[in-house]
């Protein structure tokens, strides 16, 4: 019932606040009939990495985990049009839909679809030694998520912000006996956030049309 109340709520304010998009609706579409999980964020979500990424004047994005690409076109529109984008998919036949999704989109100029392990992507970006990411989305294999933090941070510059989904999961989070290693990862993120010292983080916790879960929001000092 309360569950309702939320999704139907959170349809509500997507109504109002999340602008019709061709490019989002077509995602949708292609995604579910090529069969992919529908997993990707809501479109308040989406609304909600866009803002955060233009609030920080990204003009470097790096995500992990391109499913689609539906989160992809959400971060993508947040970009100048001199802006660049890395996504990286270690589904081959997810980043396939993910790169068709972008092409039609128009912004293939501007985003690239890695295909490969996030863990690996990651530390060849890192050898590379590349200009910083300013914002960075984690909506990946949870249990790496540890992994991800640590090189997104040598990924990063003062004032980047690394934004993780689904830390929340229904409250699994505070269950400090849990035994599954998705959420004992991102516990371990959360320690490493709130004792670092070198981070500021929030969690804004949601209930909508993906339940009862919310965002890690971490800002480098
Ligand atoms: C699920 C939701 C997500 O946002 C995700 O990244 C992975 C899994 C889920 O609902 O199962
Ligand atoms: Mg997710």
């Amino acid at each position: 019932m309360a569950l309702e109340i939320w999704s139907e709520t959170e349809e509500f304010l997507s109504g109002l606040l999340c602008p019709p998009d061709p490019d989002l609706a077509r995602t949708v579409h292609v995604s579910e009939q090529a069969d992919l999980p529908a997993i990707n964020i809501s479109a308040l979500q989406g609304q909600q990495v866009n803002l955060l990424a233009k609030m920080v004047g990204a003009r470097r994005i790096l995500e992990v985990g391109s499913l689609a690409g539906y989160s992809a076109l959400w971060l993508a529109k947040a970009l100048p049009p001199d802006g660049r984008m890395v996504t990286i998919e270690n589904n081959p036949l997810h980043a396939v839909v993910a790169a068709d999704n972008i092409k039609a989109a128009g912004l293939a100029d501007r985003v690239e679809v890695r295909v490969g392990n996030a863990s690996d992507q990651l530390a060849l970006l890192v050898s590379k030694k590349g200009e910083p990411f300013d914002f960075f989305f984690i909506d990946a294999d949870q249990h790496n998520n540890v992994t991800y933090f640590e090189r997104c941070l040598q990924l990063s510059r003062p004032g980047s912000v690394i934004v993780f989904d689904n830390v929340v999961r229904s409250g699994e989070v505070r269950n400090l006996e849990t035994s599954n290693g998705a959420v004992r990862a991102t516990q371990r993120v959360l320690e490493l956030v709130g004792s670092s010292g070198q981070v500021d983080g929030v969690v804004f916790q949601t209930v909508g049309q993906r339940g009862h879960d919310g965002m890690l929001v971490v800002r480098i000092r």
